[in-house]
C-alpha cells in the first residue's frame, strides 16, 4: 500500500492525486483521498480499482490545504469501496491511512470495541475506532493515538487527521516505511521520496516508535518516551525525468531498454582502468572470513540469488545457501559457525526479508543489503549497503533489477576471489566482459520485432507453458517463467531440465511450448536430449542457446559471453517474450492483476 499526506498547500487534492499516481505500484485495488481545510470542508472519497477509477469521482469543488490519500493492496478484507482507505472513527471525527498489518485486531475488537458497529473487515478501522474510543474518555488526540498505538501488534505507517482540529497530521510508523518531505509553508508525508518529487526533494526520515506532528510550518518528533527529537533532513538523488516513462509505451520497455546503460553505469561504479573492482574492503573481508554465505530475498531478486551462488561458489570458493525470506524467518535452518547473510531487495522495504534481517541483527551476524535504493529500511538496517545502480524501476514485473543484482553479486564475488589469490577469478576481466554484455543486450533488445512475432506463433493461445535448463540456464529459467506467469498470467513453470521426466512431463500435451535455455557447454547436449524427450510427447519447443552450441533450429541465438555471466544476456528475450505474450492479450504490462511491486507486508 501507499500512503501520502500534505498540510498547507492550496491545491491539497492534485498533489495528493499526483503522489498516489506514483505509489500506484505499491498496489492498485483500491485507493481513496480526505480533503479538508480551515473551513471545516471535508471530502472522502474512495473507489475500487485504480487512481484513474478515483479521480474520475472527484469533483471539481473537492479542494482544501491539508489530506491524506492511500491505494491498496488488499490485506485484511476484499478490495471495495468500503474497505479502502482512508478509513473513520463512528463519529466521523477521526481520519486515517495505514500501511503494514494489525496481527492482534480481533483482540482489539473484542476488548475495547464490542458496541461499535464497524463497516468493513479492514484491521485499519479497527484502529481508528480505538483512537476514537480513547478520545472519548477524555484523551487529547496525540494521546489517544499514543495509547493505541501502544496497544496495537503489527507492522504500520499511519497518517490520522482529527477533523475538529485538521491543522495537524499526526504520523507514525513501525516497520513499513514512511517519510516526510519538507516544504516551504508545507509539508507532505508519503511512502516514497518519488510521490513529492514534485513538490520537494528534502525530505526527513522517521524511525520505528516515533510519532511525528506534522504542521503546515511546524514539524515535531517525539521518541516513544515523548522527548523531542532533533534529525537533519536529507537531499533525496532522484531525478524526475528517470520516473516517467517518456516515449516508451510501458515502464516494463523501458527498463528492459534501459539495462545495457545500468551494466555501463555498474562497471564505471565498481571497477577501475586497470580492471580490479572497487567494493569497501571491510564488506571484502568479512565475507572472507565467513564460512558460509546466506543470500535472503523474495521473488525475482530469490532468482537472482541462485545465479549469485553460483557466482560466489566459483569465485570466491565459499559456499552460498539461497533461501526464501518467508521461509528462513521462521524455520531458520542449522547456520554455520560464521555466517554472512545477504539481503536481496529492489526496493529494500520487502516486509518479508526485512524481518529476517531483524533476527540476523539479534543475533549479531554481519549483513550486506543489495538494493537499489539508498536510505531504504534493508539498507539502514544492515551492516553495509551496495546500491544496484538501475535507476527507479516502477513496473511491478523486475527486469533492470534482476540484471543489476546479477551484475554487482558477481563484482563482490570477484573482488573475495581476487582477495583470496583465486586465480579464476584474478583473470576474469569483468569491466570488460560487462562492457560486452552491455552492447549485446542491445542487439538482443533490438530484435523486438522477430520475438514478438514468435510469441504470436508459440504463446498465442496456450494456458501454460514450461521454461526448463540446467545450472544457471535453470535459474534463468525460473526467473523466465516467473516473468511469464506474473504478466501475462500463462502459466508457467521453471524447470530443471532433467528433472521435467520424473513427474512433470505428464503436463507436456499436444503443443505445449516448452522453452530450452542452452548457454553451458557441459550441460546442452543434456538440455537437447530433454527437449527431444518433450518433443516426442508434443511440446512445441522453442530454444534460446548461445552461437557456440546452437542448432540452425534453433529459434533465438545470442552472441557468446562469457561463461559465468550467461544469465546476464539469456534473461533479456524472456522478459521481451513476457512483455509481447501479455501486450497480445491485452493486459496491463506495468500493473498485473493481485500484484504489487513493494510488499511492506509479511
Ligand atoms: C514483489 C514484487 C516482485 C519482487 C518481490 C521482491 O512481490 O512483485 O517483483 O521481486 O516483491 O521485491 P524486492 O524489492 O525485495 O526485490
Amino acid at each position: 500500500c501507499g500512503i501520502v499526506g500534505v498540510i498547507g498547500k492550496k491545491n491539497a487534492t492534485e498533489i495528493l492525486i499526483q503522489g498516489l499516481e506514483k505509489l500506484e505500484y505499491r498496489g492498485y485495488d483500491s485507493a481513496g483521498i480526505y480533503v479538508t481545510s480551515n473551513q471545516q470542508q471535508n471530502y472522502l472519497i474512495k473507489s475500487q480499482g485504480r487512481i484513474a477509477d478515483l479521480q474520475s469521482k472527484i469533483g471539481k469543488d473537492v479542494e482544501g490545504s491539508i489530506g491524506i490519500g492511500h491505494t491498496r493492496w488488499a490485506t485484511h478484507g476484499e478490495p471495495s469501496e468500503r474497505n479502502a482507505h482512508p478509513h473513520t472513527s463512528g463519529n466521523d471525527r477521526f481520519v486515517l491511512v495505514h500501511n503494514g498489518v494489525i496481527e492482534n485486531f480481533e483482540e482489539i475488537k473484542q476488548e475495547y470495541l464490542q458496541n461499535k458497529q464497524l463497516l468493513g473487515e479492514t484491521d485499519t478501522e479497527i484502529v481508528v475506532y480505538l483512537i476514537e474510543y480513547f478520545a472519548e474518555q477524555g484523551l487529547e488526540t496525540k494521546e489517544a493515538f499514543k495509547k493505541a498505538l501502544s496497544i496495537i501488534e503489527g507492522s504500520y505507517a499511519f497518517a490520522l487527521i482529527d477533523s475538529e482540529n485538521p491543522e495537524v497530521i499526526y504520523v507514525a510508523k513501525n516497520k513499513s516505511p514512511l517519510l516526510i518531505g519538507l516544504g516551504k509553508d508545507f509539508n507532505v508525508i508519503c511512502s516514497d521520496a518519488m510521490a513529492m518529487l514534485q513538490e520537494t526533494n528534502r525530505f526527513l526520515e522517521i524511525v520505528d516508535g516515533e510519532m511525528v506532528i506534522v504542521k503546515a510550518d511546524e514539524i515535531k518528533i517525539e521518541d516513544e518516551k515523548g522527548n523531542a527529537v532533533y534529525r537533519e533532513s536529507y537531499e533525496a538523488q532522484l531525478d524526475l525525468n528517470d520516473i516517467e516513462k517518456g516515449t516508451y509505451p510501458y515502464y516494463m520497455l523501458k527498463e528492459i531498454n534501459d539495462q545495457p546503460t545500468v551494466m555501463r553505469r555498474i562497471v564505471k561504479e565498481y571497477t577501475k582502468q586497470n580492471g580490479s573492482v572497487v567494493i569497501e574492503p571491510e564488506i571484502v573481508e568479512k565475507i572472507k572470513a565467513s564460512d558460509r554465505v546466506y543470500i535472503i530475498a523474495c521473488g525475482t531478486s530469490y532468482n537472482a540469488g541462485w545465479v549469485g551462488k553460483a557466482l560466489i561458489e566459483k569465485m570466491a570458493q565459499i559456499p552460498v545457501e539461497v533461501h526464501l525470506s518467508s521461509e528462513f524467518g521462521y524455520n531458520m535452518p542449522l547456520l554455520s559457525k560464521n555466517p554472512f547473510f545477504i539481503f536481496l531487495s529492489q526496493s529494500g522495504e520487502t516486509a518479508d526479508s526485512r524481518q529476517v534481517l531483524v533476527q540476523t541483527n539479534r543475533l549479531g551476524y554481519p549483513s550486506l543489503t543489495l538494493t537499489n535504493v539508498a536510505g531504504s529500511t534493508l539498507s539502514r538496517e544492515a551492516d553495509y549497503t551496495l546500491l544496484l545502480l538501475a535507476g527507479p524501476e516502477i513496473a511491478v514485473a523486475s527486469t533492470k533489477a534482476y540484471t543489476a543484482q546479477i551484475a554487482v553479486l558477481a563484482i563482490v564475488a570477484k573482488a573475495i576471489g581476487d582477495a583470496s589469490g583465486n586465480e579464476q577469478s584474478e583473470k576474469f576481466d569483468i569491466a570488460h566482459e560487462l562492457s560486452v554484455i552491455a552492447s549485446i543486450m542491445e542487439t538482443i533488445i533490438d530484435e523486438k520485432a522477430t520475438i514478438d512475432q514468435l510469441v504470436t506463433e508459440y504463446l498465442s493461445d496456450t494456458r501454460n507453458a514450461f521454461y526448463i535448463g540446467r545450472g544457471v540456464d535453470y535459474y534463468v529459467s525460473m526467473e523466465a517463467s516467473l516473468k511469464l506467469k506474473e504478466i501475462s498470467y500463462i502459466q508457467a513453470e521453471g524447470f530443471a531440465a532433467g528433472e521435467l521426466k520424473h513427474g512433470t512431463i505428464a503436463l507436456i500435451e499436444k503443443g505445449t511450448p516448452v522453452f530450452g535455455v542452452i548457454t553451458d557447454k557441459k550441460t546442452a547436449a543434456h538440455t537437447r536430449g530433454n527437449l527431444k524427450e518433450v518433443e516426442s510427447r508434443g511440446a512445441h519447443n522453442f530454444v534460446i542457446s548461445l552461437a557456440s552450441l546452437s542448432k540452425e533450429s534453433d529459434q533465438l541465438v545470442l552472441p557468446d559471453v562469457h561463461s559465468l555471466l550467461t544469465p546476464l544476456v539469456s534473461v533479456v528475450p524472456t522478459q521481451l517474450i513476457a512483455y509481447f505474450a501479455t501486450l497480445q492479450r491485452g493486459y496491463d504490462v506495468d500493473k498485473p492483476r493481485n500484484l504489487a511491486k513493494s510488499v511492506t507486508v509479511e
